[in-house]
């Protein structure tokens, strides 16, 4: 088994943005800068946030962190939107999710103007990511495909078991992984939760991509020897060996399902340092669109 180590290949892909922004201060342009918002006291989208804002630091990117309370009204958030959209020196804007339920996702999303939607998700650059065109692809998909690129991995022909058809992770993945591309080329199969035999479905998969926000979900008996494990999950679960009484998990059951595979990503030190290389490099490339000269 070998890990598909986030630490080492992040670390790699952030040297050669590092490198890149220093090019671009040399020649006198400005550098990148990453707007993120952020509304309530989600633990996790805090923690979120504050790397994704610690991350530009370390790259030499600008960054601005707008943090609201939960009860921030649709307008004012729309609003402050349309100001940054506006703005020049802005590259990337970025609002975390979940929002309060008071918020139209859907709204905040159309809002932010499609150049500088790093995350990918508004609709006009999920229709490019469709159709192959070049835009900002959603970070976490985006991550994996670095990752296996980084890897070497052939992907070519190979049966896939996407679970969970979230428009963030699972939906473009899916997309991702069956395109002409390398890799890509798989055969994907989507489960969810009115999947009939999903044990069967994954036994029969050489790349399993969890992403149902379920703890330890995937276990060794619906994994074939060989297969190829990317978890998405982040579960906080409780713990007795730890301080904090509280240990994150993935959506794959780790120490049993490990020793079965070719290569496996850990959780943490996996995909979630990839999400935040894929965001940074949708953030270099928005900002080389705005700067064109
Ligand atoms: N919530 C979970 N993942 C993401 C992400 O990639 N971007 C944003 N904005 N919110 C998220």
């Amino acid at each position: 088994m070998q890990l598909l180590d986030g630490k080492v290949v992040s670390q790699h892909i952030k040297e050669e943005i590092k490198k890149q922004v220093e090019q671009l201060t040399w020649a006198g342009k400005r550098p990148p800068h990453l707007v993120a918002i952020l509304v309530g006291e989600n633990p996790a989208s805090k923690a979120y946030v504050g790397s994704k804002v610690k991350t530009c630091a370390e790259l030499g990117f600008e960054s601005t962190l707008i943090s609201y309370d939960a009860a921030v009204t649709e307008s004012e958030l729309l609003l402050k939107i349309k100001e940054f959209n506006a703005n020049p020196s802005v590259d990337g804007i970025l609002v975390q999710l979940p929002l309060p339920k008071h918020i139209s996702e859907d709204k905040v999303i159309e809002t932010i103007d499609p150049g500088k939607d790093v995350d990918g998700f508004h609709p006009v650059n999920l229709g490019k990511m469709m159709l192959s065109l070049p835009t900002f692809v959603p970070a976490t998909p985006y991550g994996i495909m670095l990752m296996l690129q980084h890897y070497g991995i052939k992907t070519a022909g190979m049966n896939c078991v996407v679970i969970g058809r979230s428009n963030i992770v699972g939906t473009p993945m899916s997309l991702l992984l069956s395109r002409n591309t390398e890799p890509g080329n798989c055969t994907v199969t989507m489960c969810h939760s009115k999947t009939k035999d999903m044990k069967a479905l994954c036994k029969e998969a050489d790349i399993i991509v969890a992403a149902i926000g379920k703890p330890r979900f995937v276990t060794e008996d619906m994994v074939k020897e060989g297969a190829i494990i990317i978890d998405v999950g982040i579960n906080r679960v409780e713990s007795t060996e730890t301080k904090s009484g509280f240990r994150l998990v993935g959506d794959v059951d780790y120490e049993n399902v490990a020793p079965k595979c070719s290569y496996i990503t850990p959780v943490p030190g996996g995909v979630g340092l990839m999400t935040i290389c894929a965001l940074m490099k949708n953030t270099l490339l928005a900002h080389a669109n705005h700067t064109q000269s």
